[in-house]
């Protein structure tokens, strides 16, 4: 049986390397895509995930349009200097044909869950603000998902905005705090492997062996010009969003340590994941310890890579 994912999204090119991946996997079952703001702004994430969905000859998958600014801090920005101005590396593509469900992602989520109870896994590859609405909207979500399998955070390493924060966390404080303290079955993909994968320009350009990966070839060229310039000596993009769903179809490439983890919300750490390796943390209640989340330290990239090739380059 494939395990049921709701993808949580803001495409963004790593996000469409990861969606693509995931409709090309048969233990996967993408049951939505709900969209988030972070890579661009929430209209042009729905806009591209049924983009997205109609490349891969899938819209009947729904898509449903997600929150459009944070619980509280300001949204002051979208990192279209990392994937273009469409979220696409500036490829243009044309207007999907399809149009987003009559219902905000926080409710889909919900109702997906709720009608589904311990079979849904959420999987969040953006900031983390619609996870929180759907808890808030249905305390008993927590109990109901499978697990929540997340891009985001760095337990061991500094963070890609600053030193303390990964970005899907940063632009999302609050509701990333929320998130990592639900109590729910969490694993954190964070920066401690995702940045460990590197894609080579030659192993993006072995893709193009497929209709799919031909379109990864071409929108990932603009990511890979931001690396090159922040990143010199890296040869090639880190793996973010593709590394959660790598998680999800072999757990066994990735090495986990259990901590329960919570988000600085304020101050010059904001957005720092921090784990508590003594296993103490508490919730701002103080009578409530954190639930440890299952934190990935360790990646079998080569491992990793073989498995993303042989998807995406699937079925010509
Ligand atoms: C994360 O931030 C976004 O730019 C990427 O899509 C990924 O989800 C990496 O820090
Ligand atoms: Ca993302």
């Amino acid at each position: 049986m494939p395990k049921k994912i709701i993808i949580d999204t803001d495409p963004g090119v790593d996000d469409s390397m990861a969606i693509l991946f995931a409709l090309q996997s048969p233990e996967l079952e993408v049951v939505g895509l709900t969209t988030i703001f972070g890579n661009v702004f929430t209209p042009l994430a729905t806009q591209n995930a049924l983009r997205l969905v109609e490349l891969a000859g899938r819209p009947n998958i729904p898509v449903a349009h997600g929150a459009e600014l944070p619980l509280v801090a300001p949204l002051d920005y979208v990192a279209d200097f990392v994937h273009g101005r469409d979220g696409l590396g500036n490829t243009n593509p044309p207007p999907p044909q399809g149009r987003p469900l009559n219902m905000p992602a926080a409710q889909f989520i919900v109702e997906t869950v709720m009608a589904n109870p311990g079979q849904i896994t959420l999987v969040p590859v953006g900031p983390l603000t619609n996870l929180a609405l759907a808890l808030a909207l249905e305390p008993r979500l927590a109990e109901n998902v499978a697990e929540v399998v997340l891009m985001g955070g760095a337990a061991t390493v500094n963070g890609n905005v600053n030193p303390a924060a990964e970005a899907n966390i940063f632009h999302d404080p609050h509701a990333a705090d929320v998130v990592f303290a639900a109590g729910w079955p969490l694993t954190m993909v964070g920066l401690d492997v995702t940045m460990k994968t590197v894609m080579t320009a030659d192993f993006l350009a072995s893709l193009r062996a497929s209709k799919i990966g031909q379109f990864i070839f071409d929108i990932v060229q603009f990511y890979l010009e931001f690396h090159r310039q922040s990143y010199p000596e890296l040869g090639g993009i880190h793996t973010h969003d593709p590394s959660a769903i790598a998680y999800l179809i072999n757990p066994g490439l990735f090495s986990t340590v259990a901590a329960p983890v919570r988000v600085a919300t304020d101050g010059l750490l904001l957005g720092q994941t921090q784990p508590d390796w003594r296993q103490n943390w508490h919730t701002p209640n103080p009578w409530t310890t954190v639930s440890p989340a299952n934190i990935c330290v360790d990646v079998d990239s080569a491992g990793l890579r073989a498995l993303y090739h042989q998807r995406i380059t699937a079925g010509g």
